[in-house]
């Protein structure tokens, strides 16, 4: 039986990215506009939603609310990692803690917007019951089943826009840049902005590295006169040196590339500005779109499935499906071919070569 819907709650979970609030948007004002629903905004995710108490907990959101968001990075609900069991102080699987949170919220539904672990927990949720709906959300770009999610495009602007100003100060120093970028343990960042940025190598976890290589690729540039390089590195990409320090791909990629090039080299790791900020009209438009597509389902009664985008169409696809696994970059992506084509190294002399005999 379809549940009568009059409230609906909606959530941004795990962290931050532009389009949140574009999101936010454009679920008020389609539940409002479309079917004469009420939105309630939950406050800092799904912690907050099983930890604060009364109006701590959010507020209805009306049109004004959500007037004048749509170009502002962030999210005005506030957003939260962690365990949900754990925050609220009781077991792991009691979800006692959502069905007094669904009750005194007056929820009949829950739109989750947020990546991996924000939609891991909406499948648990369904899986137990709950009307929830997701929305693809991170700069990480690596949820299944759909093409791209919301906030990878603007985190690719902000990169590739501080590699065109790194590219002045390298030129000017004759130095090397190492220049780390998000993704946790996928390359889609590193890959898609350093082609957008013109990086000398990309370095992303889905394949081995070789140093040698990227040696190789910084002298053979001084010899031709470009007496500067940039190397783009995911954050995921680990040290082939086991006693490294694994964080910061960065600092021990510069130290060695100057020991053993002698070129001068510098660590430029990025951080959160990459998710920082206004979103770009692509992530505006996507974050639109989402929403109203997410509001649709939840009025369908579609529940445990998450708005999605495949070529050019809007979809729905079970979450359990999204989340089987990380979408990482397939080695044969035609964006790799195009990058070593224009002279860009993957740090693999294997890779460089394959690509190279495909064109
Ligand atoms: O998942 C988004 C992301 O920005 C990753 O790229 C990064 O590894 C991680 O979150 C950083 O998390 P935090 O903001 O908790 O430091």
């Amino acid at each position: 039986m379809k549940r009568r819907i009059q409230r609906i709650g909606i959530v941004t979970a795990g962290g931050d990215c532009p389009g949140l609030n574009a999101v936010i948007r454009g679920v008020v004002k389609t539940a409002q506009n479309d079917y004469g629903v009420e939105v309630f905004g939950i406050r800092d995710g799904f912690v907050g939603m099983v930890t604060y108490k009364g109006d701590e907990r959010g507020k209805i959101l009306t049109n004004r609310d959500a007037s004048g968001i749509l170009a502002v990075g962030g999210t005005i609900l506030g957003t939260a990692r962690g365990d949900v069991f754990e925050a609220a102080g009781t077991k792991e699987g009691d979800y006692s803690i959502f069905e007094e949170a669904f009750s005194s919220m007056k929820i009949d539904a829950l739109i989750c917007t947020g990546g991996d672990g924000t939609q891991r927990m909406a499948q648990k949720l369904h899986t137990h019951g709950f009307p929830v709906v997701g929305i693809p959300k991170t700069i990480d770009n690596d949820l299944m089943e759909t093409d791209v999610t919301f906030g990878f495009n603007s985190a690719v602007t902000i990169i590739m826009e501080a590699i065109d100003n790194l590219h002045s100060t390298a030129m000017s120093h004759h130095r090397a840049l190492v220049v780390e970028v998000m993704g946790r343990d996928v390359g889609w960042l590193a890959l898609v902005a350093g082609v957008a940025g013109g990086g000398d190598v990309i370095l992303i976890p889905e394949t081995p590295y070789e140093e040698q290589a990227i040696f190789d690729c910084a002298l053979e540039r001084s010899r031709k006169g470009k007496r500067f390089s940039i190397v783009v590195v995911a954050e995921g990409v680990k040290p082939n040196d086991k006693n490294a320090p694994q964080k910061e791909i960065a600092r021990y990629l510069s130290s060695l590339i100057e020991k053993e090039t002698g070129i001068e080299t510098r660590p430029v790791i990025l951080g959160h500005l990459q998710r920082g900020g206004p979103p770009t009209a692509f992530d505006r438009i996507l974050a639109t779109q989402f929403a109203v597509k997410a509001v649709d389902l939840v009025m369908e009664g579609r529940f445990g499935e998450m708005a999605a985008i495949q070529g050019n169409d809007f979809v729905s696809v079970p979450i359990s499906q999204a989340t089987k696994g990380l979408k990482r970059v397939p080695l044969d992506h035609p964006l790799i071919r195009s990058a070593v084509s224009v002279g860009t190294s993957f740090g693999s002399r294997e890779i460089d070569k394959r690509q190279k005999d495909k064109s």
